[in-house]
This record gives structure tokens, C-alpha cells and sequence, in this order.
């Protein structure tokens, strides 16, 4: 990966995030998380750009860096996940605020979990859900032995994975690993405040309150992991083929991953699971932009947060 730290200066120093594609830099916008932005600059068409929030400190910057590293690192070594090659670059803006990339080579088209599985034949979408399962038990089984004092979470979403077909054998790779789960003896390696940065100033009290704890457990529990992955389908179009993926996860936890202990998932669950959660987010992404409004219209503030979109459902 070649990147040309003076275009990505230049990139950011043009950035506006309440406007990301509107500034001189020609850019193509390719994700919107909770927490990034994913981008490719025209001039460096080969290039994934992960833009976190701004941090308060280069400390904290480089706090949260060593700890997508450790992540990365855990995954590769211990787990035995292909992770997508990822860069961290650390640029501060004109308007001194302490930004972090991660770059990653772009991953070819169609590739991309929820795109691969639209398209997969019947043999590639049940060897994606096995291969998918694989992985979690191995994280689970080692969270079962070295927890806790050393935890892994994961967002085991399908549009988290770019995967390589090669006739029926399926391999994964993980890519979304700008929100590290680790955690020690019950402590957040990650510090959860840069979740709150994102969160409109009048609703963080509430959040902290009633939603962080209970949104960081999910990612290391992993029934609740597996129930969020397949509800996800819904909302990635991939409705029809769920009832084939939740029995072959359902099979999978009574049969090779008896030991895990998991109760069998219902369709039901994952029903009013996809409700709730889709109500959730809606509400907060319409809570952030009235945030955005207020700050940009009535304050004249810089909004230093990038919005998706109306979301598809
Ligand atoms: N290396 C890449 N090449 C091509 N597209 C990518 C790449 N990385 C991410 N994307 C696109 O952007 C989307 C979001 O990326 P990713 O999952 O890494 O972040 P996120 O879900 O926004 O993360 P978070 O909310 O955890 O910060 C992906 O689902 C994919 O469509
Ligand atoms: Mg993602």
C-alpha cells in the first residue's frame, strides 16, 4: 500500500464532515459506521480510508491506536483470522484536531459479505455461515479459557468480511476493525467516551446511561453476536435466505459447538430484535442530525461528524 501522506493532508485539511463529498478533493464515500467514515480519494483509487472521529489528545489518539493494533495482532496470531492488511496514519488537521486513518487496500467488487451473499449458489451461501461459525468458536472457546482476563468481541455482521470463492472451499477475511473489543478483567481496552463523542451533547447523559454498557456487552456475548449477525440480513436484503442460515447456525450450536452451551435462535428473536434495533438507530441518526443542525446552522460550528445518509431497509 502506497499512500501519499500529503494528499491525504490535503484530503482532510479540505474536509468538511457535515459535507464530506462536497469539498475540492474528488472523493467516493464507500461506508458509514457508527463510529468511521469510509473513503477513496480519487488519487489513490486502491486505498480504503478509515476516518475516525477527532480525538481529544495525540495521547488518546495513540492509546486507541495501540489497541486496533493489539486487536489486529490477537486476531492474526491466536484466533487464526485473516485480517485485511491495515495501516493506522496519524494526521492533525488545520483546525488542530488529532485525526486517525486506518487504510486498507480496496477490496474487489462484489466481495464485500452482503454482496457475495446475493449472488452466492446455494453450496457458497451454507459454506459461508460454516466458515463464519468456525471462526466465532474459536474466539469463544479461547474467551472460555482465558476469560476474564483477556476477552475478544467481534461484529461478526456479513458486511464485515470480504470473502475468497475458490469453487466450494470459502475463506474469510476480517476487515472492520476500527472498533477493537478487547477487554481485561471486565475493563474496555477501547475508551468507550470516543462511542459519546459521536452522541449529541443533549443525549449522552441517556446514552451513557441506559444503551453504552448494554451495546459493548453484545460484541462478547455470542449468542447475542450470532442473533445481531443474522438479523442483519434483513436489513442487507438477504430476508429470503435466512431461514437457511439460521438453521445451519442452529444445527451447528447443537451439533460440533454443543460444548459452547447456546440455546437454539428463533426466527421470532430475530423479528423483534431487527425491530428494535432499526427503531433505535433511526431515532439516533435523526437525534444527530438535528445535532448537526443546530451546530452548523444556528451556531455556525464546525460539525466534526460524517452522517449516512436515509438508510435502506
Ligand atoms: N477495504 C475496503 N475496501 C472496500 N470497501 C470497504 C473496505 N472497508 C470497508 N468498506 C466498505 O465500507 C463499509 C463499512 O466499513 P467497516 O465495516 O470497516 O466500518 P464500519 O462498519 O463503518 O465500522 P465501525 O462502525 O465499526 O467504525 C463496509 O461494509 C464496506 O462496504
Ligand atoms: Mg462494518
Amino acid at each position: 500500500m502506497e499512500i501519499d501522506l500529503d494528499r491525504l493532508q490535503a484530503f482532510e485539511d479540505q474536509l468538511n464532515p457535515a459535507a464530506p463529498d462536497q469539498g475540492t478533493v474528488p472523493v467516493q464515500i464507500l461506508g458509514y459506521g457508527e463510529i468511521s467514515a469510509v473513503f477513496r480519494i480519487e488519487s489513490m483509487p486502491d486505498i480504503a480510508f478509515k476516518r475516525l472521529p477527532p480525538f481529544p489528545s495525540p495521547q488518546q489518539r495513540t492509546a486507541y491506536q495501540n489497541v486496533i493494533e493489539t486487536y489486529i495482532h490477537t486476531l492474526r496470531q491466536q484466533l487464526d483470522v485473516d485480517v485485511v492488511a491495515s495501516q493506522c496514519v496519524t494526521i492533525d488537521n488545520r483546525d488542530g484536531e488529532y485525526i486517525l486513518y486506518v487504510a486498507q487496500p480496496i477490496l474487489p467488487a462484489g466481495t464485500v459479505g452482503n454482496q457475495f451473499l446475493r449472488r452466492a449458489s446455494a453450496a457458497e451461501y451454507e459454506a459461508f455461515w460454516r466458515e463464519l461459525l468456525r471462526h466465532l468458536f474459536r474466539i469463544w472457546r479461547k474467551n472460555a479459557a482465558d476469560g476474564p482476563g483477556e476477552l475478544i468481541g467481534i461484529d461478526a455482521q456479513v458486511s464485515n468480511w470480504a470473502v475468497k470463492a475458490d469453487g466450494h472451499k470459502i475463506t474469510l477475511q476480517y476487515f472492520d476493525i476500527t472498533t477493537p473489543f478487547l477487554r481485561h478483567f471486565g475493563k474496555e481496552m477501547l475508551n468507550p467516551e470516543i462511542f459519546l463523542k459521536a452522541v449529541p451533547s443533549f443525549l449522552v447523559w441517556l446514552v451513557r446511561w441506559a444503551f453504552l454498557q448494554d451495546v459493548l456487552d453484545r460484541y462478547y456475548d455470542l449468542r447475542s453476536v450470532l442473533i445481531d449477525c443474522l438479523a442483519n440480513l434483513y436489513k442487507e436484503k438477504l430476508a429470503e435466505r435466512l431461514p437457511i442460515a439460521l438453521r445451519i447456525v442452529n444445527d451447528v450450536l447443537q451439533t460440533e459447538a454443543r460444548d459452547l452451551g447456546i440455546k437454539p435462535i428463533s426466527e421470532q428473536e430475530l423479528r423483534k430484535y431487527y425491530k428494535e434495533d432499526a427503531f433505535i438507530w433511526t431515532i439516533f441518526l435523526a437525534f444527530r442530525r438535528l445535532d448537526r443542525f443546530l451546530k452548523t446552522r444556528l451556531l455556525g460550528k464546525k460539525y466534526q461528524f460524517i452522517l449516512p445518509g436515509p438508510i435502506e431497509r
